[in-house]
């Protein structure tokens, strides 16, 4: 397995790309199946998440893939309603096939996932909102066997706030017959993407992006125009906070400043001073240093949980204490143990990390366990003296698409090591 090497205390400086969102792109290869002809996405990073997505939806019988950064997606045939057991392990997001296939073909068979590192990760949301909808579901051998002649609109009432439920619901919604109210809706951006997306393609969605969406089942949907993604707000925040951590000069561009409002904020209250732009955000460490604060993790306008463990690497080097309360994913805290070997001092109590800031980190040889785990490693590793060795990289080409170009081309001293090179 490929490895990255760091070495740390080069202070970053100039100007990174941010790509597409991850998150935004996966829904919108789902939605794909709603559609009888083809489908264009611009802006799509070149991801192992989304060839992931990629194999599942060929293996549904989709034709088409990547050309450059777009995808071309053609869904005139769907050749089978099973997203298989071996695809949905690899990633959970596979659950967003669900409401896709529903709606196309009145019926599928989605392969229940498992937990992952950090926790249970239910779908029961997803089951509920197709019920709502009114299929009928069973659980047989491990997989969801939902069945529904035509969805119906019907109201949806989330009691917990959940992207992946939201976005299911809404592609199912998007063609089923009569109107269908989601309420308590997730209001991430990668939603109102999608609904945008999918509006584009003849649906009617309206609210998207606040907590009520209404959407009016249509008959057909089909493309018009490309669509372009929206940037990627977590690949944005992950280089802001390389920025920081080495007390560099980075401008992250092609970002939406008005996706990462909270995010710029806590990097403010952390003695950062920023300079925002149309599509533009500029970091530098201001003159007092950087400060410990209060970080609490929620649903969109909320901090992101995505951030939270890159945010935990800058607190380890700022001055006094740092609180991160993870209210999404309570166990999600693999990368303490990772960042105590660079020599940070965190205490864990339940979904409380109390973050005591050490004067320097030190080189250490760690391990990666999730996607936004192996940058908080690699953050960690570029504020560090000597040198950090990352091993099971695989996770971080999940979500970041060449990180390590990208930082190179800010000065750091990184390097992947193939497996089987020294
Ligand atoms: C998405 C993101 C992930 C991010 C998460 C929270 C994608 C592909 N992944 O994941 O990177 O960390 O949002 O911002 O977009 N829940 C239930 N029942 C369900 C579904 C969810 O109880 O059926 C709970 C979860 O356990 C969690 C909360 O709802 O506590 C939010 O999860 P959700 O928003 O669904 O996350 P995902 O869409 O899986």
């Amino acid at each position: 397995m490929d490895e990255i090497i760091v070495e740390g205390g080069t202070p970053l400086r100039g100007e990174v790309v941010i790509g597409g969102a991850k998150n935004a792109v996966l829904p919108m290869m789902a939605a794909c199946l709603l559609v009888p002809g083809p489908v264009r996405i611009r802006n799509v990073p070149r991801l192992r998440d989304v060839a992931t997505f990629l194999d599942l939806l060929h293996a549904l019988g989709v034709r088409g893939g990547y050309e450059n950064h777009s995808l071309v997606l053609d869904a005139s045939r769907v050749a089978s309603c099973e997203a298989p057991y071996a695809h949905v392990k690899k990633m959970r997001a596979s659950i967003y096939v669900l409401g896709p296939l529903l709606a196309r073909l009145g019926q599928a068979r989605v392969s229940m996932p498992g937990g992952c590192a950090w926790g249970p990760r239910p779908v029961n949301l997803h089951q509920d909102a197709m019920q709502a909808l009114g299929a009928q579901l069973a659980l047989e051998h491990g997989y969801i066997v939902a069945r529904a002649d035509r969805l119906r609109g019907a109201k949806i009432v989330f009691d917990v706030c959940s992207v992946g439920a939201t976005g299911n619901a809404m592609m199912a919604a998007a063609l089923a017959e009569g109107t269908t109210e989601i309420e308590n809706a997730a209001a991430e951006p990668e939603i109102a993407a999608l609904a945008e997306f999918l509006n584009g393609l003849g649906a009617r969605i309206r609210g998207a992006g606040g907590k009520t969406i209404t959407i009016e089942g249509v008959t057909a949907l089909q493309q018009a125009e490309p669509f372009v993604n929206i940037p990627d707000r977590i690949e944005a925040g992950t280089f802001l906070v390389a920025g920081a951590i080495t007390g560099g000069d980075v401008v992250a561009r092609g970002v939406r400043p008005d996706h990462l409002a909270m995010v710029l904020s806590r990097l403010e209250r952390m003695g950062c001073e920023l300079t925002t732009g149309a599509d533009s955000v500029r970091v530098r460490v201001g003159k007092g240093g950087l400060q410990g604060t209060a970080i609490v993790t929620e649903p969109y306008p909320g901090f992101p949980t995505d951030l939270q463990a890159q945010f935990m690497a800058l607190l380890c080097l700022a001055r006094g204490t740092g609180v991160i309360t993870e209210t999404i994913y309570p166990d999600r805290f693999t990368h303490v143990p990772e960042l105590r070997r660079l020599g940070a001092e965190i205490t864990l109590s339940g979904n409380v990390a109390t973050v005591t800031g050490v004067e320097r980190l030190q080189g250490a040889s760690v391990m990666s366990t999730d996607i936004r785990a192996s940058s908080a490693l690699i953050l960690g590793g570029l504020a560090a003296a000597g040198w950090t060795r990352v091993s099971r990289v695989y996770h971080i080409d999940r979500g970041y698409e060449r990180i390590e170009e990208k930082l190179q081309g800010l000065g750091a001293r990184i390097r992947r090591v193939r497996e089987g090179e020294t």
